[in-house]
């Protein structure tokens, strides 16, 4: 099932933005990596690494906000149709559902929150592809503001076992960006 997974995920990266492949590559390494520390599904969290943004990457503008909404739902259909197991299914639903910071969804079960620490930590892995989004949100002089602030929320709502794995990352981010401690 993971193969199948992975193959639908690079398809459907193809003449999607550059960034896709790498937050999602990185988000699957960090969830693999601390569902194996704490003892979570690691099959769980491996399929819904994979699948967590896939409505994102398909039309992110108007899916923005609903994007683990619809991803969860359009998960549940792609897995039921490759015939995987209902009860798996739902697990896999549910971290996709519980991904993003909407308030009403929080991660509850251990491989939701692997999923979230994992997706969070992507953000440390990718430094680069931040910058570039600062630029295209905000004026040059606000840059260094905007990611100071997203990777205070971002390192914020990462469970403890990630935030370590994130600290001397997040150490250079705010060394390279000038905050003063
Ligand atoms: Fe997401
Ligand atoms: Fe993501």
């Amino acid at each position: 099932m993971i193969e199948k997974v992975k193959k639908y995920f690079y398809e459907l990266c193809k003449d999607k933005h550059f960034s896709w492949i790498p937050h999602v590559e990185s988000t699957v390494k960090y969830a693999k990596q601390l569902a194996q520390q704490l003892g979570a599904d690691e099959e769980i969290v491996e399929i819904s690494a994979w699948l967590h943004d896939i409505r994102k990457i398909h039309n992110k503008d108007t899916t923005k906000n609903v994007h683990h909404i619809q991803g969860s739902e359009t998960a549940g259909e792609l897995l039921t149709e490759w015939g995987y197991d209902a009860a798996k299914i739902e697990k896999v639903k549910e971290c996709i559902l519980t991904h993003s910071s909407d308030k009403t969804y929080p991660p509850k079960t251990l491989e939701s929150k692997v999923l979230a620490s994992a997706d969070a930590l992507s953000h440390f892995d990718n430094f680069p592809l931040m910058v570039n989004s600062a630029y295209r949100h905000v004026k040059p002089d606000e840059v260094n503001k905007w990611l100071l602030d997203k990777y205070a929320r971002t390192f914020d709502k990462m469970m403890p076992e990630a935030k370590e794995i994130a600290q001397p990352k997040y150490e250079a981010i705010k060394l390279l960006l000038g905050e003063q401690d």
